[in-house]
């Protein structure tokens, strides 16, 4: 933990226009700065900076964030090493003293391993570039697969010797205790004093982390022995978890930020050929099965993925549920598949780049055509398999968080199946509830709780027309919270006074509001910048639109400086539209418990239920209506 002092320190100096500034070419205009945005591809600016509200907003991607926020989403950095990456910047030192002993031990020994494997990086690139063996053995199986100079340099690729201790012997030599060389498992230990190097006689494609370190190793063999495996890898260390890196991220990032799509392969050597083409917005999940970490790596470079199969339908097949992973994480995601016996790595070798994007961009499939005909290769006439197909595909869909991109999913499956697309969408609403209710919230009073992921099973019943009420809601919390309303009696108080936490049902705004009231009943107010800082991504972007132009603009200019200069109208303005929002709120609420009733047998008791919600929902509409007109 980095101590809040210290964070406080590295906020303060962290002035938001020098650390863009660094990135980006910033141009002033009035108040503001602007750019062309680093997130996105564009030719005229909207990438604005406010070097007063110390914040950065992009009006085009909607990016936006704090100087914290800007160096996560650059650098794909996580908070805490955002704040190390500024704090170094600033000259601040960050003493993470809050740490035990024991913590502090570990926090040591993850440094040397990050040492350690640097050592180990260079030591099988010297050995490529610089020995004999290195030259003729490595440097030949590079040359024969192909692999250009610029390409060994940009991954790093070296050579481990042949010996069984060559490396364990220059790394003591260097210092590096044969303890760290084991934790970071470049050797491995028999009876505590026979010490064996990991990697012998392979060539070595070094694993590196978004920053651009390597924490790990593949080492691919040379001949072919069908006795030893084609890759040795190293193990799962304290800086390397395989299920949470994808190889080449470092090297790819800032070209799927710019391509805005990001190309995943099997393995190392397809990754290193793409790039060779030309092709540099490519990753590796290197040989296993895709998990939820890796994707939302990716997913803080950008939205969408294409996988690139080989032409082998087996391999495909076990990897579906990857594909149904991507769309839970919200991303879009397509699958090219290449000829039999092919490759990503041998096709583009064969064809070049420009064919290769070529047939990626006409065979590319959105992911329910691929799963659709993947499957109903051999389904044939089976009714039975044409159901679970049918189920799979709408089980597939009801991952999608997008209730309009859902939307789109029924009507394509609806097509390829020639069925009704409503008969799947209600279909695809059983399955939600089904798994909304297996993933029931509990409720710990009062505690900030960490967000639940970030989905809303009622948008998918209601109308969305209403979370723009509980959004404004919190806004004016946010906002006018401290404005006093009458003598000593701040808007805050008001509104927790009228309101609860269960009216609102999006959890970012809940928890906006929660943490907000944890505060106030502390008897403070959020601190100046709270939640524009705050580490959680979803709550920041939410509250920096608020605070960006577009809003405040229209708060000032249209509503009040124009229409309503009193402010005592303003005030009274801001009540009414609490107060009918809060009544709007409520209504929905009711209407959601009916229908969640509605699930009866009992029909008598169904028509009862039926007025009540024909009844709460023209209410609904009343209040709709005037809170319309007022404002
Ligand atoms: P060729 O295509 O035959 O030239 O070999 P390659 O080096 O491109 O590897 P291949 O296409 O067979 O495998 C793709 C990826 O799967 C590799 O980059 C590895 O990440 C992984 N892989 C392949 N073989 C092994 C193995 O024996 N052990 C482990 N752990 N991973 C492997
Ligand atoms: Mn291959």
């Amino acid at each position: 933990m980095i101590p809040q002092d210290t964070v406080n320190q590295i906020l303060q100096a962290a002035e938001i226009s020098e650390v863009v500034g660094e990135f980006v070419n910033l141009k002033k205009r009035g108040a503001n700065l602007i750019a062309c945005c680093p997130f996105h591809n564009e030719k005229t600016p909207s990438f604005s900076v406010s070097p007063a509200k110390g914040i950065y907003k992009c009006f085009g991607c909607g990016k936006g964030g704090d100087s914290v926020r800007f160096i996560m989403d650059l650098e794909g950095f996580s908070y805490p090493d955002a704040l190390k990456w500024l704090a170094k910047k600033y000259n601040i030192e960050v003493k993470e003293k809050e740490f035990t002993d024991t913590e502090l031990a570990a926090q040591n020994e993850r440094e040397s391993l990050f040492i350690v494997s640097e050592f180990a990086e260079k030591y099988f690139r010297d050995i490529l570039l610089n020995t004999e063996e290195g030259q003729s053995i490595g440097g030949s199986y590079f040359r024969e697969r192909g692999f250009s100079q610029p390409m060994l340099e940009r991954f790093h690729l070296g050579y481990a010797p042949d010996g069984r201790d060559d490396f364990y012997r220059a790394a003591t030599g260097a210092g590096f205790s044969a303890e760290v060389l084991d934790k970071a498992g470049l050797i491995s230990v028999k009876d505590n004093q026979v010490f064996l190097d990991r990697f012998r006689g392979r060539v070595i494609f070094p694993i590196h982390n978004v920053a651009g370190k390597p924490i790990a190793f593949g080492a691919r063999i040379l001949k072919t022995d069908a006795r030893a495996p084609k890759y040795v890898n190293s193990p799962e260390t304290d800086i390397y978890h395989k299920s949470h890196i994808v190889y080449g991220i470092y090297q790819a990032k800032n070209a799927i930020r710019q391509k805005e799509n990001c190309f995943l392969v099997e393995g190392y050597t397809d990754v290193i050929s793409l790039h060779q083409a030309g092709i540099e917005n490519v990753v590796a999940s290197s040989g296993t099965s895709l998990t939820v970490e890796q994707i939302r790596l990716i997913g803080r470079f950008t939205d969408n993925i294409t996988v690139l199969y080989d032409g082998d339908t087996a391999g495909i097949k076990a990897s579906l549920r990857g594909i149904d992973l991507i769309l839970e994480e919200g991303l879009n995601v397509k699958a090219v598949v290449f000829p039999q016996g092919d490759d990503p790595d041998s096709f583009i070798r064969k064809v070049g780049g420009e064919a290769f994007s070529r047939y990626v961009e006409q065979s590319q499939k959105d992911f329910i055509s691929f799963k659709t005909e993947i499957s109903l290769a051999d389904i044939g006439n089976d009714a039975v398999k044409k159901a679970e197909l049918i189920e799979s595909l709408v089980l597939s869909i009801t991952k999608v968080p997008n209730p309009v991109k859902r939307q789109i999913f029924y009507q394509e499956v609806g097509r390829l199946l020639n069925m009704d697309e409503h008969i799947l969408i209600t279909e695809g609403n059983k399955l939600l509830g089904v798994q909304a209710r297996s993933t029931v919230q509990k409720n710990d009073g009062g505690k900030v709780t960490p967000l639940p992921p970030q989905r809303n099973l009622e948008m998918e019943v209601l109308s969305k027309a209403d979370t723009p009420q509980e959004e404004a809601l919190v806004k004016d919390l946010v906002l006018f919270g401290q404005t006093q309303i009458g003598e000593d009696y701040p808007l805050a108080n008001y509104i927790f006074n009228e309101t609860g936490p269960e009216m609102i049902a999006d959890p970012v705004l809940q928890a906006i509001y929660k943490q907000y009231r944890e505060f106030w009943s502390r008897g403070e107010a959020p601190p100046d910048r709270y939640f524009v800082s705050h580490p959680d991504p979803r709550i920041q972007e939410v509250v920096i639109d608020w605070e960006s132009p577009k809003h405040t603009l229209s708060r000032h200019w249209k509503k009040y400086e124009i229409f309503v200069p009193d402010y005592q109208d303003f005030l009274a303005e801001i009540i009414t539209r609490i107060n009918f929002r809060i009544a709007l709120i409520r209504v929905r609420k009711e209407i959601l418990e009916i229908i969640e009733q509605l699930d009866t047998e009992d029909e008598d008791r169904e028509i009862i239920l039926q007025e009540a919600l024909d009844k709460k929902n023209r209410e609904k509409k009343e209040i709709a209506e005037f809170l319309g007109s007022v404002l």
